[in-house]
């Protein structure tokens, strides 16, 4: 029995409106905590073309998950996703789907000089840009490829230039970059970008994560407001991932993403599809459903559907919520990369 489309609710109660559609496992930075360099070496097995979803099978996937599903945004993530060729395109096709609010993008904003025109011309609405530090030295250590802070602000000015909004993310890991929280906070506040600070997560097993590297969002609050005082506001819609604060007499605001230390899982409405196709239902997963399969034995619509429907139905994932306990009991988890993933 096909389950009522809008209403289809997991087992915590939470319904489906993300989708974050990764696009490439390749990237051209090797931030420590996403893709060390000394793991994701000029050797490591990639995904083969092969392997990745085409355009087309992406937009299948999509226009079920929209009509269906009660999917509203999409989210291109990788990866670093303008590494996928002709990925203007792709997104040509998503903005055309019926339904679709709201098109954004994850970026490391590298390449958005080149591309932000004819991103914006494809319908993307905003992009989110990664920035870690304002200081050379601290970012081309973190990047793990020394790309310099210019490239990426000339991105950022590229995006807005051409009409697409811009917000800012910052993985905050202590003893790297808490330095750096004041500065890109006064930055980005003069520039009118929010900006996100993200505590630093154990996804994957490669990064070496440790929670003593862990800024706490109460921590990243109390250095902002005792320099620019805050005041909380409301989320823009309901399961907003960043809790927002605003500088206190302006419009000007911020965000942090607690997953370490307040869990968000009762809101997350998030769904992730993998270059290679498989769905993932947690940031922290330790497998997927594979969909490539079916697509590529030709799945009739309602077959997909069903398929689907199961797996957002017996969802029960909050790692978040569960991820002291297991630290307590030393679980070691078995997880997918962020970079296979998507983040
Ligand atoms: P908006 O649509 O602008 O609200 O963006 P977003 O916050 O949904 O997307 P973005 O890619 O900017 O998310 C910011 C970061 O938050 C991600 O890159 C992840 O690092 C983290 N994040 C997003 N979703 C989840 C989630 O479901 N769980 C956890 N633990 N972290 C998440
Ligand atoms: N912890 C927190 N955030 C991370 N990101 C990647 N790896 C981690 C991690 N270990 C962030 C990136 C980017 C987004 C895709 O996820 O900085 O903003
Ligand atoms: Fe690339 Fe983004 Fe991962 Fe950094 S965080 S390695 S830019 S995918
Ligand atoms: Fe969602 Fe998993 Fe993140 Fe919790 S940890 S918010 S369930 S993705």
């Amino acid at each position: 029995m096909m389950k009522q489309s809008t209403e289809l609710l997991d087992k915590l109660n939470r319904p489906l409106r993300d989708l974050r559609i990764s696009v490439t496992d390749k990237c051209n930075f090797r931030c420590q905590y996403c893709m060390p360099a000394e793991i994701f070496g000029p050797d490591f097995p990639f995904l083969k073309r092969s392997e990745l979803l085409s355009f087309e099978e992406i937009e299948r996937l999509a226009r079920l998950f929209v009509s269906n599903f009660g999917v509203k945004k999409l989210r291109i993530t990788g990866g670093e996703p303008l590494m996928r060729k002709d990925i203007s395109y792709l997104i040509s096709k998503l903005a055309d789907i019926d339904g679709v609010e709201d098109i954004a993008m994850t970026t490391n904003g590298s390449l958005l000089t080149k591309y932000a025109n004819e991103l914006k011309s494809a319908g993307l609405r905003r992009v989110t840009i990664s920035l870690d530090s304002l200081d050379n030295n601290i970012f081309g250590m973190m990047n793990g490829r020394n790309v310099k802070v210019e490239e990426v602000l000339a991105g950022i000015d590229a995006a807005k230039d051409v009409g697409l909004g811009v917000k800012i993310n910052m993985v905050v890991q202590k003893g790297v970059n808490e330095t750096e929280i004041i500065p890109m906070a006064k930055f980005f506040r003069e520039k009118g970008h929010p900006l996100r600070f993200i505590e630093y997560m154990d996804v994957g097993n490669t990064n070496k994560w440790d929670l003593k590297e862990v800024y706490p969002k109460k921590q990243i609050l109390e250095d902002i407001h005792s320099v620019m005082p805050l005041e909380p506001i409301d989320p823009n819609y309901k399961g907003e991932v960043a809790t927002r604060f605003r500088y206190v007499g302006s419009s000007e605001e911020i965000g942090i993403i607690s997953s370490v230390t307040d869990a968000f899982c009762s809101s997350c409405n998030r769904a992730r599809l993998s270059a290679d196709g498989n769905l993932f239902t947690c940031l922290f997963a330790s497998k997927g459903y594979d969909l490539r399969e079916p697509l590529r034995t030709n799945y009739s619509d309602s077959e997909l559907i069903e398929l689907l429907s199961d797996i957002w139905f017996k969802r029960k994932d909050q790692y978040s919520v569960e991820r002291n306990t297991l630290l307590e009991k030393n679980v070691v988890k078995n997880k997918i990369e962020m970079s296979k993933m998507g983040g």
